[in-house]
């Protein structure tokens, strides 16, 4: 398939990288194709990175979008409406986004607080703002080193989650999570249950602080 990982940072790497590995053809949008290939500062050596995956394409955001059949939407929270209006809504129209964005402001240190939270969510505000786009949550509560390679934990099955409106929509994204190497994937219903799994950050986040490491996930026995 081709795909759209929207946004560099960690996420965007790690998924842009494993679903090359996976066969599919991946091009990465960027606000500033230049400005991202300079970048030296040790958290984001993306020339680097780009140089150990030459078959993944760096386009703009709009670039990116417009030849992808499906899109992932891994930048910031504050940030992912900003970015998804410069891919351009015509090229978002009729596609897959996978939503994988937590709506996490800074602003008052750490950890951080939601910005949107109970009777809304981002995955919403998203899918408000992009009608004619299939928003999927999903993968937003896991670091990427486990969204990408789940097995890598000893304590084999644990779980992550979907939220969309679109069935087909979803369908799709539990095949690819399929790829990926998820088998306990639970269809929480429409998007409005992205509320829930945003929510779950802060549990998460006090988790990572307890445990002192990213890698651990929840698993939901049943
Ligand atoms: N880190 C994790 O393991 C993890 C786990 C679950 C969910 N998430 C979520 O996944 C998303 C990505 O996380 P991350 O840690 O990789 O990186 P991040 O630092 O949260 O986001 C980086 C990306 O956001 C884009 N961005 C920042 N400000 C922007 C603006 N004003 N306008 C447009 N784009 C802007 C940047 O695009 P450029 O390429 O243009 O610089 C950059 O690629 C976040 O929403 C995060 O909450 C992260």
């Amino acid at each position: 398939m081709r795909i759209a990982v929207l946004g560099t940072g960690m996420v965007g790497r790690d998924v842009a990288g494993r679903l090359s590995e996976l066969g599919h053809d991946v091009t990465m949008g960027t606000r500033d194709v230049a400005a991202t290939l300079a970048r030296q500062d040790p958290d984001s050596q993306f020339t680097a990175w780009a140089a150990e995956h030459p078959q993944i394409t760096l386009a703009t955001l709009a670039d990116a979008a417009a030849g992808a059949e499906l899109v992932v939407n891994a930048t910031s929270g504050q940030a992912s409406l900003a970015a998804l209006e410069a891919a351009g809504k015509e090229n978002l129209a009729g596609k897959v986004l996978i939503d994988i964005a937590n709506p996490l402001d800074f602003s008052r240190g750490m950890p951080p607080a939601l910005f949107v939270s109970d009777t809304d969510s981002l995955g919403e505000q998203i899918q408000r703002a992009f009608p004619e786009t299939k928003v999927v949550k999903t993968l937003n509560t896991l670091t990427s080193a486990l969204m990408v390679n789940p097995r890598q934990l000893a304590d084999g099955e644990h779980t992550v989650f979907v939220s969309g409106d679109d069935t087909a929509a979803k369908k799709l994204v539990g095949e690819l999570l399929t790829e990926l190497g998820h088998t306990d994937v639970i269809d929480l219903g429409d998007i409005s249950t992205a509320r829930g799994t945003e929510m779950l950050l802060p549990v998460w986040l006090r988790l990572w602080g307890a445990l002192g490491t990213p890698i651990f996930n929840f698993k939901i026995v049943r």
